[in-house]
């Protein structure tokens, strides 16, 4: 029987990167986005195209309802969900000074990034904790952070505040999880060619030009996805509540 994944954002940027290398890996992949199958149709059919099991469940993940649904029909493909990676992350829609930040852009930026991703963790766990283990692992979840758990930027405070939010997420059901059999780790990317970054390219080319980064060049959606993919592997069973920057270096403090 295959395993099953749930992508979240799994059709756009590093969610589809994401999808497509675990469905290479052999996976039954269930990418969720926000919009109906026919807008992601070209996504979904390359993927079949090459050979891969997909189902996708249209969800936004700050939707109670959304979620039920999502992981209904994840579980109802195989009995299981073996893995999860909370990917589905949006920035502000208007990069505000701080003082400028609005309640109703705190909403939505944490409800999707940070809240989506808690209670849906809360869900699958609840359906995994019930699994039997496979290979000594009831599931893996995987987070997709951000740098901006750490980093600050006064002009997308609500973002670094819900990355920040995940960190604890992370850590919460990681410690909870750890004697179920399941692991919870992250992936904190840095700046990723995507069209999240689409409106900022500029600024960032001219940063990376400037040496912002040891490895002086865009982070692409694969590199966060191989990362992904070695915490969804069973190669990692005694590592659980960590994380690992995908970021060319740009953590190292330098002088
Ligand atoms: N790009 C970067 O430099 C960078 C850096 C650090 C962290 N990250 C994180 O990486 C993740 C992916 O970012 P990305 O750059 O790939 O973004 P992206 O290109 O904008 O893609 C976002 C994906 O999330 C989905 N999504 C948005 N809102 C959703 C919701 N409410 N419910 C379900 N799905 C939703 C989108 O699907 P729709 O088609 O439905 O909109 C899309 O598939 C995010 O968590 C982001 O915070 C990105």
């Amino acid at each position: 029987m295959k395993k099953t994944a749930i992508i979240t954002g799994g059709t756009r940027g590093i969610g589809a990167a994401i999808t497509r290398k675990l469905a290479r890996q052999g996976y039954l992949v269930i990418p969720a986005a926000t919009g109906p199958e026919e807008k992601n149709a070209e996504f979904l059919n390359s993927l079949r195209a090459a050979g891969a099991e997909v189902h996708y469940v249209r969800c936004n993940v700050a939707d109670a309802a959304d979620r039920e649904n999502l992981v209904k029909e994840a579980a109802s493909l195989t009995g299981r969900i073996d893995v999860l990676v909370n990917n589905a992350g949006v920035a502000p829609l208007v990069r505000a000074d701080l003082l400028e930040m609005t309640e109703e852009s705190f909403d939505r930026v944490t409800g999707i990034n940070l809240k989506g991703t808690l209670f849906l963790t809360q869900l699958v766990a609840r359906q995994m904790v019930g699994q039997e283990p496979a290979n000594g692992r009831r599931g893996a979840i995987v987070n997709v952070g951000s740098c901006s758990a750490e980093v600050s930027s006064v002009s997308r405070g609500e973002y670094c505040v819900s990355k920040a939010g995940v960190s604890m997420v992370t850590t919460l059901f990681a410690d909870r999880l750890a004697g179920e059999g399941i692991t919870v780790n992250e992936v904190r990317p840095g700046v990723i060619a995507t069209d999240m970054t689409g409106a900022v390219k500029e600024k960032y080319d001219n940063l990376i030009a400037q040496g912002l980064f040891p490895i002086a060049r865009w982070g692409r959606p694969e590199d966060v996805a191989e990362m992904v993919a070695f915490f969804c592997s069973e190669a990692v069973s005694y590592t659980t509540g960590n994380y690992v920057d995908v970021d060319g270096g740009f953590h190292i403090k330098r002088l």
